[in-house]
């Protein structure tokens, strides 16, 4: 909580003039039924007209402070809030770009979105009723019971009695709600999940007819939610009439002592008019606690991701072999810390050299590439980057080496320009240059615009082939030391996979290049092929030598190229 409440602190001159503000208005608020009273016990017998007018001029008054107050106070308040609630989205989302993949891992992506966006707002939301009634709420209590001991001492102990019974009964309640909201939150998170999937993955469920199936599994999630976010409710709803009950009880026992110990009508009007202050205190602050608790738990959901610490440690650690551009000593590697995902990986690659890396699905290729990245760090064994143990280079300086596409890469809703800059720069000579080697040259001067043409959402507009030649020429364009390549020419025919491999030795002959494919024929003139079988190499050589050596290998490219290969 201290986080997040640290982020009012910028704006403190406002929320300090909201306070203030506040508490004038409250204060103009509690004086009107003791001039109420007044008039009614000592003028009105008078039958002075011209102090009554006085009198009522300065109710209108305090009435006028009260709601100009007010109205103000809560715009600051509305201010304050919408303005630390962007910054802490701000933060959030930073510290969310910077995570570590295996933070990501075990937040969930879900939960990530969801903290952005629920979790933000029921800190906004508290922030913002906190300010109004926060400071609203006490001074009409404590006020209300003020000017009650003004009116009539013995009266307002009858008051002062019942006081404690409400705030046990809300301190009691909101102890057992915010866990509750916590899983409240959690449900969402569920939630979010399911509707992700099921809206990117709408296609899949039209193809398999499975409509009716995934809508009831997202009802049986927006169940789950409802159902936590009732019982919630049902316990947080008990303050209201609970907190109504105990003060009218009060009420009762005031105006019968009043039928016996004050016989003055107006003290009974002012006091009645104080209880009702009161009362409404009473239930605003109750109301406090139920924001303040969902928005507690919310708080505390976004604090956890922004303590986690992102910083990737680079220490010293001894270096490899100068002359390799990659270089993996005996790797092992575990995504969840039980069972190995990788394990004994070696295998060098020169500068300029070509790697493949073939296998099954599961079997590790995009495990090697997430190591060599340092998307994780290894359990065992070492990687190493010219020579350098990734672990003992800055983040920035081991990245910018390479250029690259992932399995399931991602394209912007900007222009096929954008697209391939990704703000660094380049010239069009240089995106050109790029586009040509990844074979995209030719499609892109069919669009309109050309280079200016704008892609849809998730380049919706684009066919799958188009989409993966814009996702190399992206990663060929700033020239990298290393291209990565993960099962991105799978949608290329085969023609336009040899253009784009005979291009890519041909222009980048000095990079070294990581190939990782299903096919043969894409990794076939690699230097060096890897064969992955379970997280392990199976084989190890060029394409010759495998057909020779790796039964599995052979396995493999027989039944691709048929038996004469
Ligand atoms: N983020 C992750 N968390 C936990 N396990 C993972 C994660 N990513 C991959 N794995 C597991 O690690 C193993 C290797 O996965 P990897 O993605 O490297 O396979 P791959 O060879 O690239 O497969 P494909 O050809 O299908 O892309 C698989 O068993 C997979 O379930
Ligand atoms: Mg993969």
């Amino acid at each position: 909580m201290k986080k997040t409440l640290a982020y009012i602190r910028p704006y403190g001159g406002k929320t300090a003039l909201a306070l203030v503000t506040k508490f004038l208005g409250s204060v103009a608020e509690l004086v009107l039924p003791y001039v109420l009273s007044h008039i009614i016990d000592d003028l009105i017998p008078l039958k002075d007209a011209a102090a009554i007018y006085a009198m009522g001029g300065i109710m209108l008054f305090f009435a006028l402070v009260a709601l100009g107050g007010n109205i103000w106070a809560n715009r600051l308040s509305a201010q304050v809030s919408g303005a630390m609630t962007h910054d802490i989205r701000y933060d959030l989302f930073r510290k969310t770009c910077y995570l570590k993949c295996g933070q990501v891992d075990s937040v969930t992506m879900p939960s990530l979105i969801s903290r952005l966006t629920s979790d933000t707002y029921y800190v906004n939301r508290m922030v913002a009723r906190t300010m109004r009634m926060g400071v609203r709420a006490p001074i009409l209590l404590l006020g209300g019971l003020l000017f009650c001991f003004l009116l009539d001492v013995k009266l307002a102990l009858v008051l002062l009695a019942v006081v404690p019974f409400v705030g046990a009964a809300i301190f009691m309640i909101t102890r057992k709600s915010v866990p509750m909201y916590m899983k409240v939150q959690k449900s969402g998170d569920n939630m979010v999940r399911t509707m992700q999937e099921d809206i990117t993955g709408i296609r899949v469920i039209k193809t398999l007819s499975k409509t009716e199936y995934e809508s009831q599994r997202f009802a049986d999630v927006a169940n789950n939610l409802a159902s936590t976010e009732f019982k919630a409710q049902r316990t947080m709803s008990l303050t209201n009439p609970l907190t109504t009950l105990i003060l009218n009880l009060g009420l009762v026992c005031v105006i019968i002592a009043g039928a016996f110990l004050s016989g003055e009508p107006g003290v009974i009007t002012g006091f009645l008019t104080y209880f009702t202050i009161v009362l409404n205190a009473m239930l605003g602050i109750s109301n406090i606690f139920v924001i303040l608790s969902r928005g507690m738990a919310s708080a505390s959901r976004i604090e956890s991701v922004l303590d986690l610490d992102e910083t990737e440690l680079v220490e010293e650690l001894p270096a490899g072999d100068e002359n390799c551009a990659v270089e993996f000593r005996d790797v092992s590697f575990s995504y969840n810390g039980k069972e190995d995902n990788l394990s004994a990986v070696s295998f060098r690659l020169g500068r300029g050299q070509s790697l493949g890396i073939i296998g099954a699905t599961g079997s590790g290729k995009t495990t090697i590439i997430n190591l060599l990245m340092r998307f994780y760090d290894v359990s065992g064994g070492a990687v190493y980057v010219d020579g350098r143990d990734v672990r003992s280079v800055p983040a920035d300086e081991l990245r910018v080496k390479f250029g690259v596409v992932f399995q399931s890469d991602f394209l912007m809703a900007a222009s096929v320009r954008e697209n391939i800059d990704y703000d660094r720069g380049l010239s069009d000579d240089e995106i050109w240059r790029a586009a040509e080697c990844a074979q995209a040259k030719e499609f892109i001067d069919g669009l309109e615009g050309g280079l200016d043409y704008d892609l849809a959402q998730k380049a919706g507009n684009l066919s799958g082939g188009q989409k993966q030649r814009l996702l190399i020429a992206r990663a060929l364009a700033a020239n990298p030391e290393i291209i990565v390549l993960d099962d991105s020419s799978s949608a290329l025919d085969y023609a336009t996979d040899a253009k784009l491999r005979a291009a890519l030795a041909r222009e980048y002959a000095s990079s070294a290049k990581v190939i990782v494919a299903q096919r043969v024929s894409s990794v076939k003139n690699c230097d060096l092929i890897l064969v992955m079988d379970d997280g392990k190499i199976s084989g190890k050589g060029t394409h010759e030598e495998l057909i020779e050596s790796c039964a599995e290998y052979r396995a493999i490219a027989e039944t691709q190229m048929g038996v004469a290969e």
